[in-house]
This record gives C-alpha cells, structure tokens and sequence, in this order.
C-alpha cells in the first residue's frame, strides 16, 4: 500500500473559500491526500485566495516567496512538492500567477475544484496546468460528499453552498468577474447535504453565497424557491437547531424571507446585511441600487417580525469621490441602526471594475481618519450589545472544549462566544446560560436550567439595541 499524501490547504478571505477548501479535501481523499497542518512536509499546497481588497491578493504571492524555499528544500531532500493556487486571484490573474511565481504547479479557479485530480495529473506530465474557464457542467454534481468522520471532526457547525456568483456589479466589486454570474443549487441537493451532515451531529447549519438571498433553486414542484421558502423547508429536517446565512444583499429580501424570521424558530435573530455606506450619492456611485431610506425599511420589516434581530454589516470608507459630509451621513446611519458588530474596509480600487477608473480618490490620510472614526463608532456599539447580555439568559449552543480546562464554550443566537465551566458531553446541545460577565468579546456565564430543559425549546433570548 502507498502511504498517504500530505495535502496543505491555506484558505483566506471568505466563508466560501472555507467550505471550498473542505471540498477539495473531500476530493482529494479519493486520490489518496490526507490533510497536515504544516506545509513544510506537504506533498501538495494549495492557497485558496481571495481577490476582494489589494491587501489580500498580495499576501499571495509572499506566502508563495516563502513556499518556493519550501519546495526546494523538499527537492534537496528528495521529495516532490506540487504547488496549487485556487479562488479567486487564480481566478483573475490565471497565468499572470506562473509568470510571477513559477514554482507554482496549478492554477484553478473556483468552479473547477472538481478537476483537480486531472489537473495534478496534467501539472505531472506537462509541467503546470491551468484551468480559469467557468465549466458548462455544474462542479457540486462531480464533487464528492464528505465522509462521515470528515463531518463529525468539523465540528457542530457547518457551511453549506447554496449559491454563488453575483449579478449586482457594485463598482468597487471583483465578484462578478471571479464568481461569475448568480447560480442556486436546486432544492434537492441542499436537502440531501443538510440530512447527511444533520444525522452526523451537524446542528447548526450556515447556507452560504456570495449574494445568497438571490437564491432561486429549483423546488420539488419544480418552481423557483426564494431563500425563505428553502429555510422553511430545512427547519423541518431533524437535529438542525440553528439555521443561518449570509451574505445578503437588501435589494432582495423579500416576504418570504421576513415570514421565515418571523415563523422559524430555528432561524437565528442575527443578519449580515452590509450597506457599505450611508450616502445616497456613494450609494449611487457603488451601483447599489439602493438608498440609505430603503436600507433602513428594510431594516425596520426585519424589526417587525422580531424584535430581539441585531444585525451586522460592512462598509466601505473612502470610496471615490466620498466627501466628509458623505461620510458623516454613513455614521449617521451607524447611529440610526444600531450594530451589533461590523467589518469596515479602507476602499481598495480592484483592476477591472469600473470604480477602478474614478479619478476622485480620497488621500490615504482621510481614509484612515474615517476608518478609525467608523471602527470606534462600531466598536462601542458591539460593546455596548454585548453588555446588555450581562444579567440575561440566553441560548447558546455549545461547540467545543475551551482553552481554559473544564469550560465549554459554544455560541448564542448573535455569534458571541459564550463560555461555562461544563462536561464535555454538553456539547451539541442548545442550553440555557445565565450570562453573568464579559471579557473582552466573550460571555462568560453558568448553565441556567437543568441539562434537560433544552428538550423544551428554551424561548428566544430578547435583547435589543438602537432605536
Ligand atoms: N475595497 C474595499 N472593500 C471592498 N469590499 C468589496 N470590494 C471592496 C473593495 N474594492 C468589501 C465590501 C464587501 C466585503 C466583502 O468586502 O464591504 O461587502
Ligand atoms: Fe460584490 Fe456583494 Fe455587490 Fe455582488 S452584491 S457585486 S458580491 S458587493
């Protein structure tokens, strides 16, 4: 028998390039690959990339400065190292990556991970492979499931595809190049990966895309599902406590999304619902087809349904042309919303799209300045949310064992670690827990309720924050 080959994966960016990597692990397997943690005693690397800022590209082709002393080193000692670039810099700059790193073995773009065995093969024979084309076929129907103790070694929670691409063509964006155009898996397959992993301990299911409530799978009545309709259908599906998803777009949540908060429990209160910013005039700019009014209505239509939803977002400081009185509007509408956390960004113009050839930019000094005054502005609101759980009792669903002995730590409905002194057999349960303080961003609190009582479906947790 061969021993098995050592396969490295570094992924960065995304909750998608995450379940991307565990996917070309389960394909890998069939070819023999089992993971390491280290890439020094690889036999196969892959960096999946991400694209979205200039900061993030870069750090790509550092880490391969240092992975070609890597396979030289392997080299001397008699030992092949293939070298495999995938997401979504192989994606948009395909060749250019051989050119500039030609230690590099194959490029593959994201929606062809279900040809890496064949072009590890090719790289074996010809020296390199690359393959950037978005393939006719659809990769999920060639990529193999995970196996069971795959799912169960990947813990309580887990990530599932449900779309990808995106046809918004916000102007600072690169995903519609990279992604491609929107596609939604049909209703079937998502139903069939959420069983399996549920019947293997899974009890928290995130549906990811890139703008994932573009969702439009084809239904068993062979119709177009929204994104509500579809949460309906995996609420029904035994051992799935807790159901999320992200990224959004406002401009399509729509009432089937609103009646799944209102009549899902399993839903989780909590939504990702990025803005960028708070100007109509950048608004416009950005090609987001929505104003910072329509942004708070819909807002407010979450609000109604239930009233303990928090949301988070992400901005963008700097964007061309964005005046101090453009960015005040956007920390007004910090103000106005109130987060329960967010990602703020410093614009990076992205080869290719269209804010690329604005020529109003604003000077790295202002951008700083409006960054640190948005994170300080964001940072007390998350402080503010997570102290409010001080004194409540929430649900939280624990994870894993914590660093500290004898604690367990698991998460609430809003994502905040929580943490309780606990046996291990708690773990992958929902359970009341009676916060009691907070360190830093952890909750840190004791069981609420006898270790029965999450039988009972404990009542949702009522927090709020803002107006
Ligand atoms: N510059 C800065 N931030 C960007 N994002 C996307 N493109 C850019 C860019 N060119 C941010 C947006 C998006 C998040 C994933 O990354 O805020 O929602
Ligand atoms: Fe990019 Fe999101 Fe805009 Fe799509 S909706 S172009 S993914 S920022």
């Amino acid at each position: 028998m061969t021993p098995p080959r050592k396969l490295h994966i570094k992924s960065y960016g995304c909750q998608m390039n995450v379940y991307d990597a565990q996917r070309m692990v389960d394909t890998l397997a069939g070819e023999g690959f089992v993971e390491t943690a280290s890439a020094d005693d690889a036999d196969l690397v892959i960096l999946n990339t991400c694209h979205i800022r200039e900061k993030a590209s870069e750090k790509v082709y550092s880490e391969l400065g240092r992975l070609r002393a890597a396979k030289e080193e392997a080299a001397r000692s008699g030992r092949e190292m293939k070298i495999a670039v995938a997401g979504c810099v192989a994606q948009a700059e395909g060749e250019e990556i051989i050119r500039r790193a030609p230690a590099v073995d194959v490029v593959v773009g994201p929606q062809s991970y279900h040809h890496l065995p064949e072009l590890l093969r090719r790289a074996t024979i010809d020296g390199r492979a690359i393959e950037t084309e978005f393939p006719a076929e659809d990769k999920f129907g060639f990529l193999p499931q995970p196996k069971r103790e795959a799912i169960r070694a990947r813990g309580i929670s887990a990530f599932v595809t449900v779309q990808e691409g995106c046809d918004k063509f916000c102007t600072f964006c690169v995903v519609p190049y990279t992604r491609g155009a929107e596609v939604s898996r049909p209703v079937a397959k998502i139903v069939d990966d959420v069983m399996r992993l549920a019947d293997n301990g899974v009890r928290e299911i995130t549906l990811i895309g890139q703008n994932v409530n573009a969702y439009h799978g084809e239904g068993a009545d062979g119709r177009s599902w929204p994104l509500g309709k579809l949460l309906h259908r995996l609420a029904d599906i035994p051992g799935v406590g807790r159901l999320r998803y992200s990224t959004s777009h406002p401009n399509d949540v729509d009432d089937s999304l609103i009646s799944a908060h209102r009549d899902l429990p399993a839903l989780m209160p909590f939504v990702h619902l990025p803005v960028q910013s708070g100007s109509d005039r950048i608004l416009a700019a950005m090609n987001r087809k929505h104003t910072a009014c329509d942004y708070r209505k819909v807002i407010d239509r979450f609000r109604a349904v239930r009233q303990d939803i928090a949301f988070s977002s992400d901005f963008i400081v700097g964007f061309p042309g964005e005046s101090e009185e453009d960015f005040s509007a956007t920390l007004a509408l910090v103000t106005q919303i109130g987060y329960a956390g967010a990602y703020s960004f410093k614009y990076s113009p992205r080869p290719g799209t269209p804010a690329a050839e604005m020529r109003e930019t604003v000077s790295a000094a202002d951008m700083d300045e409006r960054l640190e005054r948005l994170q300080g502005l964001i940072d007390s609101q998350q402080s503010a949310f997570n102290k409010a759980a001080i004194g409540t009792t929430v649900d939280v669903l624990f994870e894993r064992a914590a660093r500290n002995a004898g604690q367990i730590v698991g998460r609430t409905a809003y994502l905040q670690p929580a943490h309780v002194m606990a046996p291990p057999d708690i773990i992958g349960q929902v359970l009341p827990v009676r916060i009691e303080s907070l360190e830093r961003y952890s909750l840190l609190g004791e069981l609420a309720a006898p270790r029965d009582a999450h039988k009972k479906r404990p009542e949702p947790s009522h927090i709020t924050i803002g107006a």
